[in-house]
């Protein structure tokens, strides 16, 4: 599958069959996650790939928006290093980007699990201490999503999208006077 049409193809899957998904598969899953760019093409993101169930269901309540991660049959955290970029969170961001379409083109389905919290240093703190203890992330590094992953069990609709117009800007920006 092109990377157009896995884009267009792509929506949140947040129910998953309980088939497993092969060793080469995720294989290819964490090349895309090795192979997205980085700022300065410094390392500042690292992956912890996770199939052991019980694991995964001890992630499902790191926050209340991410307990697909019971039903998952696979899952990725993606983890970012201050200490190594400034771009940290743009180089874990864009790696989750990679993921997800990645695994759409694969016949996968991903949902993204928010655990940094840019606002509410403290529930940041909490939900990533959460995953932190689970898997045994050292203290300076962090936790900032987890991507689940498995075979979808859900057939979404095409998404009702907003005008393009309301945020594509051609040559300059132009105010959109109707919102
Ligand atoms: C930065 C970011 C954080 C998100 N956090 C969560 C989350 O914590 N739990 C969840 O179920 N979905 C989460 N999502 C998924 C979005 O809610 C979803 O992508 C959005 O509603 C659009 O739906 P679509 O992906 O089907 O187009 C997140 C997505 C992004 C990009």
């Amino acid at each position: 599958m092109d990377v157009l049409t896995a884009i267009n193809k792509r929506r949140e899957i947040t129910r998953f069959k309980n088939t497993p998904i092969p060793q080469d598969l995720l294989e290819k899953l964490t090349q895309a996650l090795y192979l997205s760019p980085t700022g300065n093409n410094l390392p500042s993101r690292e992956f912890v790939l996770l199939t052991n169930k019980d694991t995964l269901t001890q992630l499902s309540t790191a926050t209340p928006y991410v307990k697909w991660l019971e039903q998952a049959t696979a899952a990725v955290v993606i983890i970012g290093n201050p200490d190594v970029s400034k771009y940290w969170l743009q180089d874990a961001s864009i790696a989750g980007g990679y993921l997800w379409l990645a695994s759409v083109s694969s016949d996968l389905g991903a949902a993204w699990g928010a655990i940094y919290h840019s606002e509410d240093h403290e529930e940041s703190i909490k939900r990533e201490d959460y995953v932190r203890h689970l898997l045994e992330i050292p203290e300076h590094l962090r936790v900032v999503a987890i991507i689940g992953l498995g075979y979808p069990d859900i057939d979404p609709a095409p998404k009702e999208m907003y005008l393009v117009d309301s945020v594509l800007h051609l040559e300059k920006y132009i105010a959109n006077t109707t919102n």
